[in-house]
């Protein structure tokens, strides 16, 4: 993942409800400046839009995100996904990421769930629900046990903290919703969509 992730400190967290939509969404977000797209799992469209901005925006890098399941990181690996990210993390997750043919970054809340994840070889991950769960105090919390280990925090982050979470030496990138939010996409309002993206970007230098 920081190898993937090098020079992208900001993930865009996308849920479609149409498959019509995805290929707009990512060229607005790539406009503004922002290629690291995570697609939910979480809708019908999901699948056809993961698959239809791979095919024609090849700027984006693309995940998939809400990956519960083995099945889904077997989908995502024949998507041509980039990488794949979960909200929680299950052995039979975790075992499955270490098979697979890209990058998962596994969910954790806790040290605890944080340890049994590096046990598997991880050692990055996503910190999910960020803001409800401790957010930067957490992370900073972490840097003197665990300096190796990197997060992604997503869950309640925006343009009100996400300098605060950039500056931690333990944050690799942070992923939100508010870049791509459902009734912008739904409306339509690519240009919108591209101006959040701009504004977002321009914080994380
Ligand atoms: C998610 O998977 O839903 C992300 O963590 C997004 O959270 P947010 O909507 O608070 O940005």
């Amino acid at each position: 993942m920081r190898k993937l992730l090098s020079g992208h400190r900001l993930v865009a967290v996308i849920t479609l409800e149409s498959s019509d939509d995805a290929v707009p969404l990512a060229k607005a977000l790539v406009a503004g400046g922002l290629c690291a797209l995570e697609v939910t799992l979480r809708t019908d469209a999901a699948v056809e839009g993961v698959s239809n901005i791979i095919r024609e925006v090849p700027e984006a890098i693309v995940g998939t995100g809400t990956v519960c399941t083995t099945q889904q990181v077997a989908l995502s690996e024949d998507l041509g996904c980039s990488y794949m990210v979960s909200p929680g993390a299950t052995n039979e997750l975790l075992e499955a990421g270490q098979r697979a043919s890209i990058p998962l970054l596994p969910g954790v809340s806790t040290v605890s769930e944080m340890m049994n994840g590096m046990q598997f070889g991880y050692r990055d991950f996503k910190f999910f629900p960020a803001g409800a769960c401790g957010g930067v105090t957490f992370l900073k919390s972490l840097q003197g046990p665990f300096p190796a280990v990197q997060f992604c925090p997503t869950g309640g982050v925006g343009v009100h903290n996400i300098g605060e979470y950039l500056a931690l030496p333990n944050v690799l990138a942070v992923g939100g919703s508010w870049i791509a939010p459902v009734g912008l996409i739904r409306d339509k309002r690519w240009d919108e969509i591209e101006n959040l993206a701009r504004d977002a970007v321009a914080l994380c230098t």
